[in-house]
């Protein structure tokens, strides 16, 4: 039988994690099956364990269900433990987390973008589930310093608090700052806002990073104004996915075709 594995979410239907593995499948000669799973908001253990009881050999986990897969994990990787966060199952027993969205963000900047990350200043904008698992391999890629920003101080305090040497402060107490690169995790640009950074944060020797890839955010359209270097988070996803591959194959996929050809429009 093929071996099944699917992403869950809510929504997953516009998810193009089935396209891309299909994509990594056929150029590495792997027989697998790639689907998308929609849980109820509540419903995401029996969801996972009737796929599992089905054959399922493993998940990628997108919002909100990345804490809940921390949770229903029996064992969980290092890099999961850090950010209390699953975007990655593998189905056997025990079933095993792992996040892979902090390898997937580094690399694609390192690598992809051709930014080296060692000694640099760097802006984490966001203290959700997107923030949390990208903060240990920022901090393992041996940056100089961070900074968390959050709407919500209280909650960028307690995900700094959770690492030795991270600052958190509020938006506005950004002013007079500035930072070799600025990473937003927020979830505001979904809905068409941005986080309200003020002016000079970001300007010509600046490099903006958006998370977010279904669309030109205001946080990418205001850092393009200051004369920044701008990216979305298409080849975050493109590296997350090729981690999780790596998990449950063993083969390393190229991703550079795949996000080209995403780049292209799919
Ligand atoms: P996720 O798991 O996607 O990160 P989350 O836990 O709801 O989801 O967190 C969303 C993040 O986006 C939070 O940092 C949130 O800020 P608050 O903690 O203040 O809520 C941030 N966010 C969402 N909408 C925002 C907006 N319009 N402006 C600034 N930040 C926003």
């Amino acid at each position: 039988m093929t071996d099944r594995y699917a992403v869950i979410g809510n929504p997953v239907a516009h998810s193009k994690s089935p396209w891309i593995h299909a994509r990594f499948a056929a150029a590495t000669g792997q027989e697998i099956e790639y689907g998308r799973l929609e849980a109820p908001r509540d419903g995401f253990t029996a969801a996972v364990d009737a796929f599992r009881a089905a054959g399922g050999e493993g998940l990628n986990v997108t919002l909100p269900f990345k804490q809940a897969a921390f949770r229903y994990a029996a064992t969980r990787s290092e890099r999961a433990r850090i950010g209390e966060a699953v975007n990655t199952l593998v189905l056997r027993e025990p079933v095993c987390g792992d996040n892979t969205d902090g390898v997937g963000l580094v690399t694609d900047i390192s690598r992809n973008l051709g930014f080296p990350l060692a000694g640099r200043s760097i802006l984490l904008m966001g203290a959700g589930g997107a923030a949390q698992g990208v903060v240990g391999a920022l901090l393992g890629a041996g940056i100089a310093r961070l900074v968390i920003a959050n709407r919500t101080l209280v909650r960028a305090r307690a995900l700094a608090a959770r690492f030795g040497g991270v600052t958190a402060c509020s938006y506005e107490a950004l002013a007079g700052e500035s930072f070799d690169l600025a990473v937003n995790a927020t979830s505001a640009g979904l809905k068409g806002e941005g986080p309200r950074l003020p002016h000079g944060v970001l300007g010509k020797r600046s490099f903006a990073y958006e998370m977010v890839y279904e669309r030109e955010t205001p946080f990418m359209a205001a850092a393009r104004a200051a004369g920044a270097r701008v990216c979305d988070g298409l080849g975050m996803l493109v590296e997350q996915a090729a981690e999780s591959f790596f998990i449950w194959r063993g083969v390393r996929p190229d991703t550079r075709p795949v996000l080209n050809e995403l780049r292209r429009g799919g």
